[in-house]
């Protein structure tokens, strides 16, 4: 990713997505903790200790060269409230391919503020990072993240059967993908 340094602000109606820091680790081991969030990540809940370690890493990377991972931690404007985290991997610099992901905080569900947080990151991901396609990879039970994704634009491309060993057993896996000229802001 031709992008060193913080990942940059940005600004939805109602959410600021801004780079995590390390005094978010308490908000963040609110949903790297609790098994409905982690569930569809195929993880196990985290502990204190795994939660801080990963943002500690994630932190460190940012400075990479080779980084691949953009990492931002979503708050609503105004109160800072803490409401989740979205996230932008490149898989294939030459092909401009990147992957989304996004988890929120069980109280923040519902309220529209993954379409709106994901619905920026994907017009950073198109517009400055020239992104030419962008997939994303969920469980097919994950009624909610297929609503999402379906929400912003993205087409099902297919449903892979035991694609992986996640939770002790074989997982389908859906996989969605959203091109620049589909993206529609
Ligand atoms: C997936 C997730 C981010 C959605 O967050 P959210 O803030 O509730 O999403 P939104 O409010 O923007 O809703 C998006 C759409 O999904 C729908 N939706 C939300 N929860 C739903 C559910 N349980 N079943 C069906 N549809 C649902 C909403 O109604 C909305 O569609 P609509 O506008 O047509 O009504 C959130 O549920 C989450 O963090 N889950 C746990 C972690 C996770 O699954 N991460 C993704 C791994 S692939």
């Amino acid at each position: 990713m031709d992008w060193k340094g913080a990942e940059p602000k940005l600004l939805t109606p109602r959410l600021l997505l801004r780079p995590l820091r390390l005094t978010d680790a308490s908000d963040l081991l609110k949903i790297d903790s609790d098994p409905e969030v982690t569930y569809f990540r195929g993880l196990a809940p985290l502990s204190v200790e795994e939660s801080r370690a990963q943002l500690e890493k994630h932190l460190r990377s940012r400075w990479n060269k080779s980084r691949s991972w953009m990492f931002w931690c979503i708050r609503v404007q105004g109160s800072d409230e803490f409401v989740g985290v979205g996230m932008l991997h490149q898989l294939n610099k030459d092909w401009r391919e990147f992957e989304v992901g996004y988890s929120l905080a069980r109280s923040q569900w519902g309220h529209g503020y993954a379409t709106e947080a994901m619905r920026a990151a994907l017009r950073f991901a198109f517009r400055t990072l020239r992104a030419h396609r962008i997939v994303a990879n969920t469980y097919p039970e994950n009624a909610a993240s297929c609503r999402l994704l379906e929400k912003l634009g993205f087409r099902l491309e297919a449903q892979q059967k035991q694609s992986y060993w996640e939770h002790g057993a074989w997982q389908d896996n859906r996989q969605y993908a959203l091109l620049e000229e589909e993206f529609r802001e």
